[in-house]
C-alpha cells in the first residue's frame, strides 16, 4: 500500500477512536480563538463562489461559512465527525472522503479552507492535497490553511496522531511549488501553547 494511503487510514482510525473527545473539546465555534474567527471571516468575505471545508471535522467551520452566506460544504475522512456534522447542521452538505482526491470539477471552487487538516501529512506527501486544492479552485480562488508553526519542519506528538509543525517559509515554498502565490500569513504565539499560524494563498494567474 502507498504510504499516503496508509497514513490516511491511520489518521482516520485515530480520529474515529477519539471523535467524542474531539467533538467535546473542539467541535464548536465557542472553542475558537476570536482572532481565528476574524481571520476566517475576512478571508470568506473575498470569496466568489462555493467553498470546501477540507478536513471539516465536526463541521463547525463549514457551518460558520454557510452562515456567512457562502455555498459551503464539508468533507472529512471520519464518519463519526460527518454524522455529527449532519445532525448538528442539517442544512449544510457534508461528505465522507479524502481531500487528497476532492469531488470537485477542475476550476470550480471559490475557496478551500484547510483548518489544521494538513497537520498530519508528511512533508513529502503534503504536495498531493495542495495540488488537489489548486486543481479544484477557480483561477481567482483562494486557499486558507491553519497549522502549527515552528522554526523548522518538525514532527511532534499530537494528541490524536503524529503531526508536523511548519515554518511559514517552508509551507509557503510547498504552496508556490503547487501553483499558488502566497497572499498573507499570520503567526500567533502564546506562552505555554503551540505557536499557530495561517496562510492565505491564491492560485497563480497563469495556469
Ligand atoms: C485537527 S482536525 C481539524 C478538524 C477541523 N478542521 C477543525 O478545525 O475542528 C484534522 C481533521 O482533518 C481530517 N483529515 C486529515 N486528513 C484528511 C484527508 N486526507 N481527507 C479528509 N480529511 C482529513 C481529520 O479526519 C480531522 O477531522
Amino acid at each position: 500500500m502507498h504510504r499516503l494511503d496508509r497514513m490516511v487510514i491511520e489518521v482516520s482510525d485515530a480520529y474515529s477512536r477519539r471523535a467524542a473527545e474531539y467533538i467535546e473539546h473542539f467541535g464548536s465555534m465557542s472553542a475558537v480563538h476570536p482572532s481565528d474567527r476574524q481571520l476566517v471571516s475576512t478571508w470568506a468575505s473575498g470569496i466568489e463562489g462555493s467553498v470546501i471545508d477540507a478536513g471539516c471535522g465536526p463541521g463547525q467551520w463549514t457551518n460558520f461559512l454557510a452562515e456567512l452566506g457562502l455555498p459551503a460544504r464539508g468533507t472529512d475522512l471520519v464518519s463519526e465527525f460527518i454524522e455529527r456534522a449532519r445532525g448538528t447542521y442539517p442544512e449544510v452538505p457534508f461528505t465522507i472522503g479524502s481531500f487528497n482526491t476532492l469531488d470537485a470539477v477542475d476550476g470550480s471552487v471559490g475557496g478551500v479552507l484547510s483548518w489544521y487538516s494538513l497537520i498530519h501529512h508528511e512533508p513529502d506527501t503534503i504536495r498531493v492535497p495542495l495540488l488537489e486544492f489548486n486543481r479544484a479552485l477557480r483561477s481567482d480562488g483562494t486557499l486558507l490553511i491553519g497549522f502549527f508553526e515552528g522554526p523548522v519542519v518538525e514532527k511532534f506528538a499530537h494528541a490524536v496522531a503524529p503531526a508536523y509543525r511548519w515554518s511559514v517559509d517552508d509551507l509557503s515554498g510547498q504552496l508556490i511549488a503547487a501553483g499558488f502565490d502566497v497572499v498573507e500569513s499570520h503567526v500567533r504565539k502564546a506562552s505555554g501553547q503551540r505557536s499557530q499560524a495561517a496562510i492565505v494563498a491564491r492560485c497563480k494567474d497563469a495556469r
